[in-house]
C-alpha cells in the first residue's frame, strides 16, 4: 500500500509507519539489545538486526518496516570508525583537512556491510508481500557533519566553516559520500529493499545558498545514479527545517516523496507540494509522547488537510525514547479509522 501511494496513488486511511520506529521505547528492543552492548556490532549482527526491525510491524501492524542499522555505518566503513557512548551519541575522530578525506575509502559491500544485506534479505522474506521495506541512507550534507564535527553539534561551526572557506575541498567530501551512498543504496536495493529514504537530518542548518550546493545538489547526484542502476526505485527525501526550499528540494531532485518535519504547516504541503510528489509526515514526536486527546486533535488536523494525497502517515522526527508504546498503537489505530471518517 505504501508503494500503490509513492507511485501517486490516493488511499484512505494512508499508509503508516514511524521514523524510529524501532528503538528503545520499545521493551522487547531494550531486552534484545541489552544483550549486545555495543550498538553498531548489534547492527551488524543479522539475527539481531531483522529482530529489531521486525518488532514494531508484529506490534503495531505498520504498513512498513525500516531496516534497523543506522547512516554512520558509511563513515565506519570507509575508515572513520564510529562508536556510540551511552547518553551522549555518536562518536568519532574528526576529519581535519583533504588529507583526512583523501585517506578515506570507498564503500565495499563486504564484511559488516555484507551483514546488513543480509539484514534486508532476510527480513524481506520475512514480510507479508504487502508491507514495504524500507532502505535508507543519511544525505551527504548529513553524514558530512558527524564526519567533520566528529559527533552532534550545536553550531554546526566546523562543517560550516569547512564548506564557507574552501567550498572546493569539502565539496571532494560530499563527492564521496555521493558515491558512498549510491553504492549501500544500490546494494539494499539488490538484497530486497522496495523504498529508499534519504535522511537530511541538519539540512535545516544551511543558509538557502549552501542549501541548494550541499543539501539538493548531492541528493539530486544520488539519487540519478542510483536511478542509472534501479530505475523504478520509490526515493523518499527528508530534508529537515527546509522550509520554504522544500518546493525547490523536490523539483531539482527527482524524490518521488517528501517528508516533512513537524514545522511545515500540512495546509501549506497540501497547496506547495502534493501537485509535485508525494507527501509524507508531519505528527511532532512530543504530541506521541503526550497522547490523549490533544494527540488525537493534531492527527484529525494533518489527516484533514492532507489525507486527499498521494499521502503517507508519519511523525515529523523519530519516536522518542520515552514514548509510552500505547501511544503509538493508538495513534496506528486513529489513522485507520480514517477510512470511515472519509
Ligand atoms: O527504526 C528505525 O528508524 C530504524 C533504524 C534507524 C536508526 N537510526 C537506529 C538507531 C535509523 C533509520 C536511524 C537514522 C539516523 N541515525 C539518523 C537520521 C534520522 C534522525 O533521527 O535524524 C541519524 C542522525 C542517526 C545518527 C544517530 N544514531 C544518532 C545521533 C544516535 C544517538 C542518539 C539516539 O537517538 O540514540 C544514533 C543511535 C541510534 N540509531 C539508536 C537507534 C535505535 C539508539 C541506539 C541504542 O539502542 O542505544
Amino acid at each position: 500500500m505504501l508503494l500503490d501511494v509513492l507511485r501517486g496513488g490516493r488511499r484512505q486511511p494512508p499508509p503508516v509507519w514511524l521514523m524510529r520506529q524501532a528503538g528503545r521505547y520499545l521493551p522487547e528492543y531494550r531486552a534484545l539489545r541489552s544483550k549486545t552492548p555495543d550498538f553498531l556490532s548489534f547492527c551488524y549482527t543479522p539475527q539481531l538486526a531483522v529482530e529489531a526491525t521486525l518488532q514494531p510491524v508484529r506490534r503495531f501492524d505498520l504498513d512498513a518496516a525500516i531496516l534497523f542499522s543506522d547512516i554512520l555505518v558509511v563513515p565506519d566503513a570507509m575508515g572513520q570508525p564510529v562508536s556510540f557512548v551511552e547518553g551522549e551519541g555518536p562518536r568519532l575522530e574528526a576529519l581535519a583537512d583533504s588529507a583526512a578525506v583523501e585517506a578515506l575509502g570507498g564503500l565495499r559491500i563486504d564484511g559488516r556491510l555484507a551483514a546488513v544485506m543480509e539484514t534486508v534479505a532476510t527480513v524481506r522474506a520475512h514480510l507479508p508481500r504487502e508491507t514495504a521495506l524500507i532502505g535508507f541512507c543519511g544525505a551527504p550534507w548529513t553524514l558530512a557533519t558527524y564526519m567533520v564535527e566528529g559527533g552532534p553539534s550545536r553550531d554546526f561551526a566546523a562543517v560550516k566553516g569547512w564548506a564557507v572557506r574552501d567550498p572546493d575541498g569539502f565539496g571532494v567530501l560530499i563527492d564521496r559520500l555521493v558515491t558512498a551512498t549510491v553504492d549501500l543504496l544500490t546494494a539494499q536495493v539488490d538484497a530486497g529493499v522496495d523504498v529508499v529514504q534519504i535522511f537530511d537530518t541538519w539540512a535545516g542548518v544551511l543558509p538557502a545558498s549552501g542549501f541548494r550546493r550541499w543539501s539538493i545538489e548531492p541528493t539530486k547526484a544520488l539519487i540519478a545514479r542510483l536511478r542509472s542502476r534501479h530505475p523504478d526505485i520509490p526515493v523518499i527525501g527528508f530534508p529537515r527545517g527546509a522550509g520554504v526550499n522544500l518546493p525547490e528540494y523536490v523539483r531539482e531532485t527527482g524524490v518521488t516523496a517528501v517528508g516533512l518535519d513537524s514545522a511545515v504547516s500540512p495546509a501549506w504541503a497540501a497547496r506547495e507540494l502534493l501537485g509535485l510528489c508525494a507527501v509524507q509526515g508531519n505528527l511532532d514526536p512530543v504530541t506521541l509522547l503526550a497522547g490523549g486527546a490533544a494527540m488525537e486533535r493534531e492527527v484529525a488536523s494533518i489527516l484533514g488537510a492532507l489525507s486527499d494525497g498521494p499521502f503517507v502517515f508519519n511523525l515529523g522526527h523519530g519516536v522518542l525514547p520515552s514514548t509510552p508504546p500505547e501511544h503509538v498503537a493508538a495513534l496506528v489505530d486513529r489513522v485507520r479509522r480514517q477510512a470511515s471518517a472519509a
